[in-house]
């Protein structure tokens, strides 16, 4: 240890805090284990359908063109895949996951098993098919265009509600708190998602593009995260908040659907009941505006601006009654962004342990946002995930 610690009372505090918290995670008793449950985890279950499979990630200076042979300037071979990147973010913020999934019997299978265990997945509940493939990904980051391409090859054969027995998935859902989907394996998702409904137990979806069997997930449940292009692709509204507007009235047991925008931060439409509301009516769009106006541009940690309930209107589609919100982004900086691979994972995993920890929404949209760009500042998506006790998180978990 290089520091001088007698020298600054400010670090010795910050090593003792940290040497504290380290040293009860690791000689923590059975006992107090037990009550750490009971004070938190054991609400804390959240069940995920998705995918989960192994990146192999090569991040290179420029892109290469057809025929080039270049070499990386650096490499990993990680777990991945919605489901499981979101689920180990949400295990690593202290919920207890459990995912379901299928996998082969084969190296990258055991692989991903193994990641997903150590980081505090429960995968008991994952199919492993005795032949086939895994899933996996090819992804290139590239430094220049600050992009990341993805080359999928999904698992074969592919989950079929058959896969998960009926004890498998009551036991899976008992004393869940919330049920997570990424839009894959939708079959199975569905089962899962009306055994949820059956004991009222609220689903998140991920919606990031028009998928088979997305539409009736999305009947489910109970709130959204969407990517940029989706709200528009599913509801052919003229602009986001217009189709965030659109989407609630499509899906009247939707209570919050949010969109995330890269660097550009989110918005949020949530659901009011009509008591709530200001009188006034307004529209949607100069709403957004008036929001985007207020926002601090100066600063570099997330933020989040939010109206009061109104009932909004989008013109051409109706009104909702609602509360608008705008979430900013962390300003990285250049030299400290490294890959955004999974950064909307990270974005949900962080949304996960919100709601189940009933965070205010003004402080669940950055919170999401610092959750996902520490995520950002690692090669991969889940190298750079955060823990629970990351002092970089704890002005949101005090
Ligand atoms: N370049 C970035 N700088 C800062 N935050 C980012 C960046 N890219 C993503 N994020 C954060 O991650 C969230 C999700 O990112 P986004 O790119 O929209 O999702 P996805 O990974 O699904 O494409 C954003 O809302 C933002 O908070
Ligand atoms: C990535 O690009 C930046 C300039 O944008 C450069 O300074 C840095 O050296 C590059 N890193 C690698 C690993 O190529
Ligand atoms: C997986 O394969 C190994 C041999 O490679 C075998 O010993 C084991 O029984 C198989 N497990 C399953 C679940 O099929
Ligand atoms: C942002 O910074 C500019 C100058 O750097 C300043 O004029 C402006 O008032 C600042 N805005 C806020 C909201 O702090």
């Amino acid at each position: 240890m290089a520091v001088n610690m007698h020298a600054c009372p400010l670090i010795k505090l910050v090593f003792f805090i940290i040497m504290s918290c380290s040293f009860h995670n690791i000689w923590s008793t059975p006992t107090n284990h037990r009550i750490k449950m009971s004070s938190s985890s054991d609400h804390h279950i959240v069940v995920g359908c998705g995918s989960a499979c192994l990146d192999y990630l090569a991040a290179v200076a420029s892109y290469p063109k057809p025929d080039d042979k270049i070499r990386s300037t650096s490499f990993k071979v990680q777990g991945g895949g919605n489901a499981g990147n979101a689920l180990t973010c949400a295990a690593r913020l202290g919920l207890n996951p459990r995912l379901i999934t299928k996998v082969a019997n084969d190296s990258q299978g055991n692989g991903i098993l193994d990641e997903l265990h150590a980081d505090g997945v429960d995968t008991s509940y994952i199919v492993v098919s005795e032949e086939g493939n895994s899933p996996f990904t090819y992804i290139i980051v590239d430094n220049e265009t600050r992009t990341r391409t993805c080359i999928h090859t999904p698992g074969d054969p592919p989950m079929v509600p058959e896969d998960l027995t009926e004890s498998n998935l009551l036991s899976a859902m008992s004393e869940a708190r919330l049920v997570y989907f990424d839009g894959r394996l939708h079959e199975t998702a569905f089962v899962i998602g009306e055994e949820a409904k059956r004991r009222g137990i609220p689903i998140i979806v991920d919606a990031e593009r028009k998928r088979e069997g997305l539409n009736s997930l999305l009947d489910l449940s109970s709130y959204v995260v969407c990517s940029k292009s989706f709200p528009q692709a599913f509801t052919e509204a003229p602009s986001i908040a217009s189709a965030l507007v659109s989407m609630l009235l499509k899906l009247p047991n939707i209570k919050f659907a949010i969109v995330t925008l890269g660097e550009e931060g989110c918005i949020m439409l949530e659901r009011s009941s009509t008591e709530d509301l200001r009188s006034k009516e307004i529209e949607v769009d100069e709403l957004l505006e008036k929001l985007k106006q207020e926002k601090d541009n100066n600063a570099t940690a997330p933020t989040c601006i939010s109206s009061s309930a109104f009932m909004l209107r989008a013109k051409g589609i109706g009104t909702i009654g609602g509360r608008l919100l705008v979430g900013t982004a962390e300003k990285i900086p250049s030299s400290e962004l490294v890959d955004t691979t999974g950064a909307g994972d990270a974005f949900i995993g962080a949304v996960l342990y919100a709601i189940c920890t009933n965070m205010r929404l003004e402080k669940l949209l950055p919170f999401a946002a610092q959750v996902a760009a520490v995520g950002c500042r690692a090669l991969g998506a889940r190298s750079g995930l955060p823990y629970h006790d990351d002092l970089r998180l704890a002005s949101f978990l005090r």
